[in-house]
């Protein structure tokens, strides 16, 4: 069932959606050679518990820790280890803090020193691509509409869209209806109603599309080791378009990353 928020869960939504784009812009900042996953976990719980929050992921069928964070071929739900970051990889943070009930989800891959052109390229389209299925959310389009929008952008290129991961509702739920694809046919799918709210996460590789699960039962990563990246934002379908509830105050949609 596909929840339409009243204004009042709007607004709690935009609170728990804020929070979630200050915590993600602060544990950015983090990212350098030599610092560690677990670090990086230690600093968002600390961050969130101080606002009264708590991580959502901490414990979501037995996910163990405060945020995910997926290096290089890890395509997303990475588990913080104790391996330190190292000049030139790519580094995905999703953080999902949970207030008064609410869910804010957001993510961002970042650089750590100085990355090769190819990463740069994979991340910066990932980036648009997010934007472009955004930009497509008005009350009357459909999912479809996103879909198309993301999957035109990354085809354009020769890179991949990962299938077997969506964006999502979410609300007083971490993961409700419907389910958002990041391919679709313009005009296919469900149609978007003022007050729905789900996320746009797209995960693009550049290589083939196939991912698998590694033993522990969480990391999902490239099948022939090529890097992916990954943008996600929580929307709010409003009366005329849409408003990116987790945007960060550093943030350009235009720019790059
Ligand atoms: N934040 C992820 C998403 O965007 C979900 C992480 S679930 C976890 O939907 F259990 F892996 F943390
Ligand atoms: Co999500
Ligand atoms: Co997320």
């Amino acid at each position: 069932m596909v929840t339409i928020k009243s204004p009042s869960e709007i607004e709690s939504m935009r609170i728990v959606g804020r929070m979630a784009g200050e915590c993600l812009e602060t544990m950015m900042k983090l990212v350098k050679p030599g610092v560690t996953p677990l670090e990086i976990d230690k600093a968002c719980h600390d961050w969130t518990i101080a606002r009264g929050a708590v991580p959502a992921t901490l414990g979501y069928n037995g996910f163990p820790a405060s945020l995910c964070v997926s290096v290089n071929d890890v395509v997303c739900h990475g588990i913080p280890g104790d391996r330190p970051f190292k000049d030139g990889d790519i580094v995905n943070l999703d953080v999902t803090p949970k207030l008064n009930g609410w869910h804010g989800d957001t993510n961002a891959t970042v650089f750590c020193g100085k990355v090769k052109p190819e990463a740069k390229k994979l991340v910066d389209l990932t980036y648009r691509a997010m934007w472009d299925g955004i930009r497509q959310v008005k009350p009357g389009a459909t999912l479809g509409d996103i879909g198309y929008a993301i999957q035109k952008l990354a085809q354009a290129n020769a890179y991949s869209i990962v299938l077997e991961y969506c964006g999502h509702g979410i609300g007083r739920e971490f993961h409700e209806d419907p389910t958002v694809s990041h391919v679709g046919r313009p005009g296919q799918g469900l149609k978007l109603k003022a007050g729905m709210t789900f996320t746009i996460e797209p995960m693009i590789n550049l290589g083939q599309r196939f991912v698998y699960v590694e033993d522990d039962d969480w990391t999902v990563r490239t099948r022939d080791k090529s890097l992916s990246a990954q943008f996600e934002h929580t929307v709010l379908v409003t009366d005329t378009g849409y408003e990116v509830l987790t945007l960060r105050k550093d943030e350009n949609p235009e720019g790059p990353v």
